[in-house]
């Protein structure tokens, strides 16, 4: 396999620092063990976690693209770097529920852990200024955020993704409780991108309700680091 070489950083984030590469066609995600929560206002470190995110993504791309649900994901390369394809990023982050939890619960006045009749398709608008505001498929349209054909198409590849994810990790003592994604546009596609780690979801043990994911660290549960390489251990076997 041909050495790629980062050429140049073109945007570090709170969780993870983008590199193009000799390639003009992919980039080079590095995964940072940087943490933080409630629109950057909690600010913390995860040992190792940019290793297991990284890990974790790889694991889920791969079952998704395999799935049929198209993605960025190239191949891991250090620990903690992926290649990834260039796309042109939606610019609203799109979450789908399958319990109540986190804001959902303090929105509605639901206790968390109660089960949806069916999956809820949310999205938002990144702005941690704002704090991620709610936004709908009107305000989507409306903005020219995305068109109809793209709406319809990051719908269905979100409620095939939870579908996936559900039934890969209910035999791995693992409840999907809910999950952010993002998109971008690649030829002409609307394909998956960013990560799927416990950064972005929620995963709850099947059997005790435990919390395998960052709440941990948005709750000060303990226990962080040691959640991030059970989900990876139950994953990658
Ligand atoms: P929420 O209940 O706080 O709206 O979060 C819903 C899901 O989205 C949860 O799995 C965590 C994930 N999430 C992110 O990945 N990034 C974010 O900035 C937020 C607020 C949530």
């Amino acid at each position: 396999m041909t050495e790629i070489w980062k050429v140049n950083r073109l945007y570090e984030g709170k969780a993870k620092v983008v590199f193009a590469t000799e390639d003009q066609d992919l980039l080079l995600i590095h995964y940072k063990d940087s943490a933080t929560a409630f629109d950057g206002k909690k600010k913390g470190v995860i040992e190792g976690k940019g290793v297991v995110n990284a890990e974790m993504s790889a694991v889920f791309f791969t079952l998704l693209r395999d799935a049929g649900v198209p993605n960025h994901f190239e191949r891991l390369l250090n620990p903690g770097e992926m290649l990834v394809k260039r796309v042109k990023i939606v610019t609203f982050e799109v979450v789908v529920r399958n319990v109540v939890a986190g804001s959902l619960s303090n929105r509605l006045g639901l206790p968390e852990g109660t089960r949806l009749d069916s999956p809820v398709l949310e999205f938002y608008h990144k702005s941690d200024e704002l704090g991620d505001p709610m936004i709908n498929e009107y305000h989507i349209r409306a903005l020219g955020l995305a068109t109809m054909v793209e709406l319809e198409e990051i719908a269905r590849l979100a409620m095939k993704t939870n579908e996936v994810m559900r039934g890969f990790l209910n035999p791995r003592g693992i409840d999907l409780v809910d999950f952010k994604l993002e998109f971008g546009r690649y030829r002409g596609d609307i394909i998956l991108g960013d990560e799927i780690s416990p950064d972005t979801c929620r995963f709850w043990d099947t059997n005790s309700g435990e919390r395998l994911d960052k709440d941990r660290f948005r709750r000060d549960l303990g226990g962080v680091e040691e959640a991030y390489r059970e989900v990876l251990r139950r994953v990658a076997s």
